[in-house]
Order: structure tokens, then sequence, then C-alpha cells
């Protein structure tokens, strides 16, 4: 019995020799109930009185071993499992670095912006009105009675026949002027809607810039002035504007405003179209109409008010010909602003 025992021991030895020993199979087989050490305490009824506590010593011994070499064993495959743990997951802290993708502002967000810290530059105070507008702020408080012709070129989406989308910003105009009492000076940037077909040049949803200034003694000239230093900070110092007389209902004298071509300097080229100018927005000196409509006297104050398209700005200063681009959300076309 004893060179049993022994054997049991120096089989244990062996198998907890492999690194990968499962050490609970084995401790199951040498340990358990039904194991190996069991069986031969199990025979030992067959044993002399003498010889029982020699043997019964002797298993106990085997067993402590057995015992304490499994604790070792788990001990040691602990810390080859941390030591192999920690190889796999080695970091070089000196390798340089991925850098995380920053998102920056849409190319007509950013001319917004610029358009707009120009205004706050000069005094402005940005306003903004709803894009699901009333007739009467949209056309009619804008001396655009029903049936007027002007309604034709801005055409638009109607919710009801007294409820529609927006066509312009100039609505603005006439519900700050209802609020508040001159002196004035806003800008109101924002979405704007047309009936219109996309192309290179149309969108049925487009944003616009609406500027209006009300005080005493405003003249075409503080006109003027306001738009040369905005062309200038947008287009660069070297560039001129030019009034073109025009017609809007909502102000009179109306002109058509032009900056002198920024790449050409106004010899004529492909984004001037050979002419030297390019048109940029629509202007005047508020009607006496719609003054009066907000019950401001129009003998008392006057006002201007210019309107303009921030899609028209951004493809001009970027001299981006298509404007699909600005809404298509290509990465490869926005990355490059
Ligand atoms: N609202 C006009 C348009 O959409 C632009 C405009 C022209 C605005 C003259 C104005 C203005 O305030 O005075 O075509």
């Amino acid at each position: 019995m004893k060179e049993k025992l022994e054997q049991i021991r120096q089989a244990a030895v062996a198998e907890l020799a492999a690194p990968e020993a499962d050490l609970e199979a084995l401790r199951i087989r040498f340990l358990g109930k039904k194991g190996e050490l069991t069986a031969v305490l199990r025979g030992m009824g067959g044993l002399t009185a003498e010889e029982r506590p020699v043997i019964g010593a002797l298993a106990n011994e085997v067993r402590e071993y057995i015992e304490k070499a499994i604790a070792e064993k788990a001990e040691a495959q602990k810390t080859a499992a941390l030591a192999k743990k920690l190889l796999d997951e080695r970091l070089d802290v000196t390798m340089p670095g991925k850098a995380p993708a920053v998102g920056k502002r849409h190319p007509l967000a950013q001319v917004q912006k610029d358009m707009e810290d120009i205004f706050i530059g000069m005094g402005f105070s940005i306003v903004e009105g709803p894009e699901v507008e009333y007739d009467y702020y949209n056309f009619q408080a804008l001396n655009i009675p029903e049936n007027h012709p002007a309604r034709d070129t801005q055409d638009t989406f109607y919710i009801t026949d007294n409820i529609l989308l927006r066509s312009q910003t100039s609505p603005v105009q006439v519900r700050t002027m209802e609020k508040q009492r001159p002196p004035i000076r806003i800008i109101s940037p924002g979405r704007v809607y047309r009936s219109d077909a996309v192309d290179a040049s149309h969108s049925p949803l487009f944003h616009q810039l609406e500027g209006l200034v009300v005080d005493k003694g405003i003249t075409m000239g503080d006109l003027k002035g306001t738009l040369e230093t905005f062309a200038k900070t947008m287009f660069g110092e070297q560039t001129q504007i030019r009034f073109r007389p025009h017609h809007f209902p909502f102000t009179e004298p109306s002109a058509e405003v032009d900056v002198s071509c920024f790449v050409c300097g106004g010899k004529g080229c492909k984004l001037c179209k050979g002419e030297g100018w390019i048109e940029i927005l629509g202007a005047g000196m508020v009607h006496p109409n719609v003054l009066r409509g907000c019950n401001i006297d129009p003998d008392e104050y006057s006002g201007f008010a210019f309107g303009m398209g921030v899609e028209r700005i951004t493809m001009i200063k970027y001299g981006i010909d298509d404007m699909r681009y600005l809404y298509e959300n290509d990465v490869r076309f926005l990355d490059q602003f």
C-alpha cells in the first residue's frame, strides 16, 4: 500500500508539471471522493493494527503534499497568466497617436456667421422670425397686396390661404417695427422657401440675411456706406460697390447692388461672366406705406433695408458654380473650406 501511495504522489507530481495542467480535474482525480487516494484509504480495512496508523499517516502526508502542490501550481498559473496578459496588451506609448477627425462649420453656416459678425461690428443686433409665416407679414405689410405681380416671382408653399412658408426674410422687418420703436438696427438671417425646381442656381429652400435701419434722418448715403463696409470686409479692401435702379414694392427708391469682381478687379473673367461686376443683393429706402403700417410716421422717421442670399454670397466668395454642392454634404467637397 505504501508503494501505491508513493505512485499516486509521483503521478500527481508528473501531471502537475505540465504548464497548462487542469488543476480542478487533477484535484478530483487524486483527492476527490471517488479519487485515487480515497480508493486506497477504503482498502485500509484489510490492514493489521500496526500497519493502519503508519499507512494512515502516510496517506495524510500524501494528501497534504498534493494539496500544496496544486495550490502552488495555481499560484504559478495565475502569475504566468498575468505576465502573458501584460505582454499581449503592451502599449508603445511613444507611438504617434491617431488624430480624431474634428468637424467644422458647413460653408453656408460659416459664411452666414461671417456676415453676422460684420454687421454686429457695425452695431446691428440679430433678430429671428418664424419660417411659417402669415401672408400679411410676408406680402401685405410689405406693400405687396393680393394679386400684386411681385408675388409671381416669390411663389411659395401654402399651408392655408393665409399661412405660408416665408419666401423672404423681409417679414422680420415688419415684425420688428411693430414691436420696437426707432432707432432700429437689426439683421435677420434665416431659411426661406420658394416653389422652385432644383437646378444649379435654385433650391426650394435657401437662406437670406435681411437688414433694417430706421431712425430720424437716415439717408441713402447711410445705406451705401453700410453696404460698402460690408462688401470690403467680405470680399477685400479693394472692392467697389455699384447701385443699379430696381423695383421692390417695400422700398422706394430701390436698387440692386453689385460688387466689383474681386477675382479680375473689374476687367472681366469667368466668375463675373465678363461683366466686371457681380450682383449681390437688393436694397432701398423703406417705403412710407411699410412704415405707416407699423405705426411709424414716415415724416418723422426714415430707414433703409437690404436683403441678400447666403448661398449666393457663399458661391461668389468661394467660386462655387453649382448650388447643389452646398446641400449634398459630400465631405470631399465640404473639406475644402
Ligand atoms: N426680399 C427681397 C428678395 O427676396 C430682397 C430685398 C430687397 C430685401 C430689397 C430688402 C430690400 O430688404 O430692401 O428678393
